[in-house]
């Protein structure tokens, strides 16, 4: 099976809530290794720019509001279809849909405050990866 990486965002949300070391238990139980992270308040630069493919939604300006409400971490995790597992291990995107066991379903609240985010596919994953770190932040397994 194919190693890939995926860019994850642990949302201000789940920060607030002191439950950043269970949602990265969550990934390092599945096979998921952190191999970039970094905590940073994001700016409202910053967040337009992350998610400029719903620039057009209703809910834009509420998700950029949400997301630069406090601090979160952003990070790479790797691992075999590291994308696909991330998105099992979130759960749907409104909690209320996200199936028991998932992080969404344990600690999100609402469609917005939703605790994580995880690239849909391999583009959106380099792309993601890119707007936060250089490939000298990346730093894979040697033992
Ligand atoms: S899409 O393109 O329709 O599939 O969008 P989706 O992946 O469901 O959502 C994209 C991100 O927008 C957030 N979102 C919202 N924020 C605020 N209010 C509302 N109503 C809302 N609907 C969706 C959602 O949390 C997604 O954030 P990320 O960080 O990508 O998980």
């Amino acid at each position: 099976m194919a190693i890939e990486r995926t860019f994850s965002i642990i949302k201000p949300d789940a920060v607030s809530k002191n439950i950043i070391g269970d949602i990265e238990s969550r990934f390092e139980k599945a096979g998921l290794n952190i191999v970039a992270a970094r905590m940073l308040h994001m700016s409202q630069q910053q967040a337009e720019g992350f998610y400029a493919e719903h620039s057009e939604r209703p809910f834009f300006p509420d998700l950029v509001a949400f997301m630069t409400s406090g601090p979160v971490i952003v990070q790479v995790l790797e691992g075999e279809n590291a994308i696909a597992r991330n998105r099992e291990l979130m759960g749907a995107t409104n909690p209320k849909e996200a199936e028991a066991g998932t992080i969404r379903a344990d600690y999100a609240e609402t469609i917005d405050a939703n605790a994580v985010h995880g690239s849909d596919s391999p583009e959106s994953a380099e792309r993601e990866i890119a707007y936060f770190f250089d490939d000298s932040e990346i730093c894979p397994r040697t033992i």
